[in-house]
């Protein structure tokens, strides 16, 4: 632990001696210990990794958690071993955290299984609170009284990674976060401190090895990792208990399968919500809409979804559609329906103050509404101008708000956006037009959780929340009206345990280079922080987009797992078209590339269901141990196998890529590079460099112009097999039926593909690994790319599926410069099924 003399906070209160009891006299992994002034702490071990913290002020009882879906009890008993030192010392010790605990004063650290320590407190600070302030006290502006904090001795080169959305580079050492959902000043930069979405989590990473920790509040929290003191990592929240949980790893994977346990696992979003979306504030009046669709398949540009923005609404009301401008949603939704788009309208949370309107009066009738201090109904100007804003901490208003959504649900709207959600009130349309940024609710409005006769929590308490709890509300109220289908929501706010309701997306990003970046940054941001489904306005939505930058930001939304064009009022159109050839056919083909990876990205989908692992993985994720990649955010790992390196500057017909360790094949070229290694790759505007990890097998599907718009059939094993003898590629296939929740009760399938070379032959093996789901017959191809170096080429001499021999016209060879590509058509099979190539 850090040594250090008394710290110079004023009001600051770290717990000091305290006596340590068991909870539960016959269980080791609950303890409590109570300081002399009323102070209390608890620590508990729910998993041998996993530990959670709680210190309470006194008279301070713990709030229940938005983020939390596991209580204590539903976590199966840990093997703890329990130390008492001489010196008072409490040591806890499982399989893969030991925590030492010293009483007096109360300070933690803990250490893994080799005795590495991490996570240690403070010795100076530990944890505590601020006292209000005496008469001789000065307040300090950053230590809010009743504020909760915990100081942690950072180590030397440890590095912070995640903490929720984020612009600033992936390593927040030297920084000082804030987490209050904020509809940012415009536009947001590296350096914009609060964003839309609040989730105080975070990895710290030391000498190759990770572990997590996550602050459970919805206050306005704060994180200096060592912006103040560079050895020093301070978490606090500005009122209630502090309540905080360590992960041990080690590896960033564990950290992050265990945090998806705590907080929930994303569900699995509709097949059709993986495909391209376009958007526009706003398409309107229909005409416009249809011209838009037909304009992709015209132009054969794939697409799934329509985003109807505000505008389709009567006058900004929630659950109206304008009688001018969409006089019959219903039709219009069927006929672009049958063309294979879907349309997902937005929603705001402000209710347009109108005793007409049945939304309003509805939920004032009700006492739905969010009420000021003095007992009046808040209200603040937002899009329709002065509006009433749901208590969606009440499990009724929710209810009501997903039941109201059925208007949408008539119409046959297929999901639903929940926008200024944080809860903003910035109206950009207000006539004075500068209402600041980050306006919400007040902070003593008026919430009750427990409902209308229940306790006060003042917004202070629940901000952060606020919009998760509005994306909730929309997504249980679409699974209660379509029980047959999965929900599709997309939120702009969100706090921990978001990834259970709703994709997000980065809100309002502008048209310029250094957005790309920051985009990228952000949802590699969100994926290390539990969010696994995050995207950004591919094209930027202020700003006028051009050509060159259109199709770089494609070609990066193409390889992030939401994938939606979107761009602001009055600023150029930004349709994949819209700046004429070259740009239309590679916006298009960066579309089409999209469409292929499907079943690989739906795959890496079902893995981040079912294990918390991101979509889009930093490399400091993947390879933890590689300090030349530590800090990398301008590439990343799409999956487990695909490795991307976007362009994210104008002008680029070369970059530099870092690439980890391994062999990795130029999707393009096939040429291989041997990492680790720093090159230089060819990037023209039309290519997104991208790289396949040799030793992969990677599932293709033909492009379609919308997901399902036929059988995903023939399906293509991209394999690649290194030169040597005994060379191995695997790969792993997800299928359901992609549409309905079925997929939770087993009907879904992973198929697992092995290819071996052995002398001169390869044989790959499709294996069912697990699942109930048939799915309908299907042809396959394998391609089997085998690098060539100049020797003599290979060629099949035969080739058998099953055993039967395949005919020499279902075998194809392409010799290209750095492989040599062998194509082989199985036919109808299902697996298992192997195939064996006899190579001449
Ligand atoms: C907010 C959203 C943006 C939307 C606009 C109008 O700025 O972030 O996506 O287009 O509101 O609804």
């Amino acid at each position: 632990m850090a040594q250090r003399d008394a710290p110079p906070l004023s009001g600051y209160r770290p717990i000091g001696a305290t006596v340590a009891q068991r909870a539960d006299p016959d269980s080791p992994r609950d303890w409590r210990f109570a300081a002399g002034d009323g102070t209390r702490a608890e620590v508990a071990l729910l998993a041998a990794d996993l530990a959670r913290v709680r210190l309470l002020p006194p008279g301070c009882v713990p709030a229940p958690s938005w983020a939390v879906v596991r209580a204590e009890a539903e976590w199966p008993p840990v093997a703890v071993r329990v130390h008492e030192g001489e010196n008072g010392t409490l040591t806890l010790t499982t399989d893969a955290i030991r925590i030492a605990i010293a009483p007096a004063p109360l300070r933690l650290s803990c250490s893994w299984p080799d005795g590495a320590s991490f996570a240690e407190d403070d010795s100076a600070l530990g944890m505590g609170f601020v006292a209000a302030p005496g008469p001789q006290d000065i307040p300090d502006p950053l230590l809010p009284a009743g504020s909760v904090r915990c100081s942690k001795h950072l180590a030397p080169g440890e590095r912070i990674l995640g903490a929720g959305e984020r612009t600033s580079a992936l390593n927040r050492r030297g920084e000082r976060l804030v987490f209050w959902n904020s509809d940012p000043p415009q536009p947001h930069g590296p350096d914009t401190r609060a964003m839309y979405v609040s989730i105080p989590f975070w990895l710290g990473m030391r000498g190759g090895r990770a572990y997590g920790i996550f602050l459970d509040s919805v206050w306005r929290t704060e994180l200096d990792a060592g912006a103040t003191h560079d050895d020093r990592l301070t978490f606090a929240a500005d009122g209630g208990d502090l309540t905080y949980y360590i992960f041990a790893g080690p590896t960033p994977a564990a950290v992050l399968a265990r945090y998806a346990e705590l907080t929930g696992h994303m569900p699995l979003p509709p097949r059709w919500a993986l495909g391209y979306g376009q958007s526009r504030w706003s398409y309107f009046p229909e005409e416009q809409l249809r011209e838009v669709a037909a304009g992709f398949r015209s132009r054969e540009i794939p697409c799934d979804t329509l985003w109807l923005d505000i505008d389709y609404m009567d006058g900004y009301r929630v659950f109206t559609f304008s009688p001018r401008r969409f006089p019959a949603p219903g039709r219009l939704i069927g006929d672009l329906a049958q063309q294979g788009f879907k349309v997902v309208t937005i929603l705001d949370p402000g209710v347009k103050v109108d005793p007409t309107d049945t939304t309003f009066s509805e939920g004032l009738a009700r006492d739905y509404f969010v009420r000021r201090a003095d007992g009046m109904l808040f209200t603040g100007v937002v899009w329709p101008g002065d509006s009433a804003f749901p208590d969606f901490s009440r499990a009724e208003v929710r209810a009501w708000w997903g039941e109201r959504q059925r208007v949408l649900l008539e119409a046959g709207v297929a999901g639903v956006w929940d926008d200024m959600n944080e809860p903003s009130l910035t109206d950009r349309l207000a006539p004075d037009g500068d209402t600041p940024h980050g306006a919400t609710l007040p902070l003593d409005a008026v919430h009750r959780p427990e409902g209308a006769d229940g306790p006060a929590l003042p917004h202070r308490a629940f901000h952060n929340a606020y919009g998760m709890q509005m994306a909730r509300a929309s997504f249980e109220g679409l699974a209660r009206q379509r029980p047959a289908q999965r929900p599709f929501v997309l939120t702009r706010a969100g706090y921990a345990g978001i990834q259970r309701y709703a994709a997000v997306w980065t809100g309002d990003n502008v048209s310029r280079w250094e957005h790309l970046r920051l985009a990228a940054r952000m949802c590699l941001a969100l994926g290390l922080s539990g969010v696994p489904f995050a995207g950004f306005d591919t094209g930027g939505f202020w700003d006028d987009a051009s050509g060159e930058l259109l199709v770089r930001f494609t070609q990066l939304g193409a390889v992030f797992p939401f994938f939606r064009n979107h761009s602001a009022l009055g600023t150029l159109a930004q349709e994949p078209w819209a700046f004429g050839q070259p740009f239309t056919s590679f916006c298009r083909a960066a579309i089409a590339l999209r469409y292929h990876l499907l079943p690989y990205l739906y795959t890496a989908f079902a893995e981040a269901a079912e294990t918390g692992a991101p979509i889009a993985r930093p490399l400091a994720y993947a390879f933890p141990d590689d300090a030349a990649l530590a800090d990398v955010d301008d590439e990343h790992l799409l999956g487990g196998d695909l490795l991307v390196a976007p362009v994210l500057e104008p002008g680029q017909p070369r970059r530099f890529v870092q690439f980890p360790a391994g062999a990795w094949v130029d999707w393009q070229t096939g040429e291989r590079v041997l990492g680790p290694v720093r090159r230089r790759v060819d990037s023209p505007l039309d290519v997104l460099p991208l790289f396949a990890r040799a030793g992969a097998i990677v599932p293709l599907g033909p492009v379609m112009q919308h997901v399902g718009e036929r059988p995903e059939d023939p399906l293509t094993l991209v394999c690649y097999l290194g030169p040597e003898d005994g060379a191995e590629a695997t790969g792993r296939l997800y299928e359901d039926d992609g549409e309905t929740p079925a997929y939770r009760e087993g009907a879904f399938r992973w198929t697992r593909f092995v290819a071996r070379r052995a002398g001169s032959s390869v044989t790959l093996r499709a294996e069912p690994e697990r699942g109930a789901f048939a799915g309908a017959p299907r042809a396959w191809v394998a391609e089997l790319h085998l690098p060539y170096g100049g020797d003599a080429r290979q060629a099949i001499a035969a080739a058998q599926v099953n055993g039967q021999p395949l005919d020499a016209s279902a075998c194809e060879i392409a010799p290209r410069r750095y492989e040599t590509l062998l194509r082989l058509a199985l036919g109808q099979i299902t697996a298992p099924f192997a195939i064996t190539v006899r190579l001449a």
